[in-house]
């Protein structure tokens, strides 16, 4: 990934999130070490299952968690590639007035987000065309009635959505799914953001829609040269689309590297098992393996931070699982595991 002739646009750094228990009465960490590098023009994808923390570190990013129960530690490092925020700026810097100013201005203009569920992402009382206008708007305050509708039916027409002034004054219960979602990559593309977040983008669609919006997103990213953080917990969804991919278990990366190191030549015991999975023809009549237990209880302190976290549903596990690994570099990717330590 590293290459001097690329920009390093996002630097999340020894990045830790925890959020309070009420019921337990005690923070626990949801997000442990994260060390992410995004470069200028790349897709990056975040895979893990459900519960490993995904979300929450898409909305770190943005600041989106809920602030009354979050607690952050680390770096998150926007370097703008448009020439404002002082040329890079630390989203969680500590400076709250400064935070709060920046945040709002980063959102939508300099990164976006796309929701898991383009239903509830929308205003359900506003046509979709002035819900787009309006995220123009915030940051073009200046732009006339006329340009805004242009702007929008222009956007409406680069994700290929039919008769873009029909659908202008549609209200989102009137569109499908598929429709929905092209709705909310508009907004996404509406400021040219230098990144986009997708939280899960096609989760939410049929199957049937899923590559044709992937397909259509990852196109429009290229072409626009923004880069691109991909969420999701289906690694074979994502396997042409990215270039670099993280694999998050249970609030921590485990592996990292050039996607196609990732996906055919797994090094992390619970990469291999997430992949093993994935219903190929190779598998038609097999019964296909499972991941045994789940994932452990982060609430568990010595658990979570004395041993390695997969060593409950690890079958290489061996005596020294009971403590905690580092990240390796081994043949071009990034693994933490003791199978690979000298
Ligand atoms: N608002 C919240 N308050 C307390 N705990 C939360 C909150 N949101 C998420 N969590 C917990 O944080 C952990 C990570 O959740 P997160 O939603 O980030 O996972 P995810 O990987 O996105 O899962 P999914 O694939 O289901 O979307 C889970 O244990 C979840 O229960
Ligand atoms: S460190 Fe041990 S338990 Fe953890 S993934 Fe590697 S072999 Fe499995
Ligand atoms: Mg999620």
């Amino acid at each position: 990934m590293k290459n001097d002739t690329e920009k390093l646009l996002l630097k999340i750094e020894s990045l830790n999130v925890s959020f309070y228990s009420k019921i337990r009465n005690m923070f626990y960490f949801i997000l442990r070490d994260i060390n992410i590098d995004l470069y200028n023009a790349k897709k990056i994808a975040i895979v893990g299952e459900s519960g490993s923390g995904k979300t929450t570190l898409a909305n770190s990013i943005l600041l989106l968690n809920d602030e009354r129960i979050t607690k952050y530690s680390g770096n998150i490092i926007f370097y703008s590639a448009k020439n404002c925020c002082n040329g890079s700026y630390n989203i969680l810097s500590t400076v709250e007035t400064e935070k709060i100013l920046n945040i709002q201005h980063i959102r939508g203009y300099h990164i976006s987000m796309i929701f898991q569920d383009p239903f509830n992402a929308l205003n359900p009382v506003v046509c979709v065309g002035e819900q787009v206008e309006e995220v123009i708007k915030i940051h073009s305050p200046d732009l006339t009635k006329k340009e805004l509708y242009d702007k929008t039916l222009d956007l409406f027409k680069k994700v290929k959505l039919p008769e873009p002034e029909i659908i202008y004054k549609k209200y989102p219960y009137q569109l499908s799914g598929g429709q929905l979602q092209r709705v909310c990559i508009s907004v996404a593309l509406a400021n040219n953001p230098e990144i986009i977040i997708a939280d899960e983008p096609t989760t939410a669609l049929d199957a049937s829609l899923r590559d044709e919006i992937l397909n259509l997103l990852t196109e429009l990213v290229t072409k626009e040269g923004s880069s691109l953080i991909l969420i999701t917990h289906d690694i074979n969804l994502i396997r042409q689309y990215v270039d670099f991919v993280y694999v998050l278990y249970a609030g921590e990366i485990v592996e990292y590297g050039l996607a196609k190191q990732i996906f055919y030549n797994p090094l992390h015991p619970y990469t291999q098992m997430l992949l093993s999975c994935y219903p190929d023809k190779s598998k038609k009549g097999k019964r296909l393996p499972t991941i045994p237990s789940e994932l452990p209880d982060l609430f568990d302190y010595n658990f979570v931070f004395g041993k390695c976290i997969f060593v409950n549903r690890c079958e290489k596990k061996f005596s020294r699982c009971e403590t905690k690994p580092h990240i390796n570099f081994v043949n071009g990717q990034y693994v933490k595991c003791f199978l690979y330590e000298k």
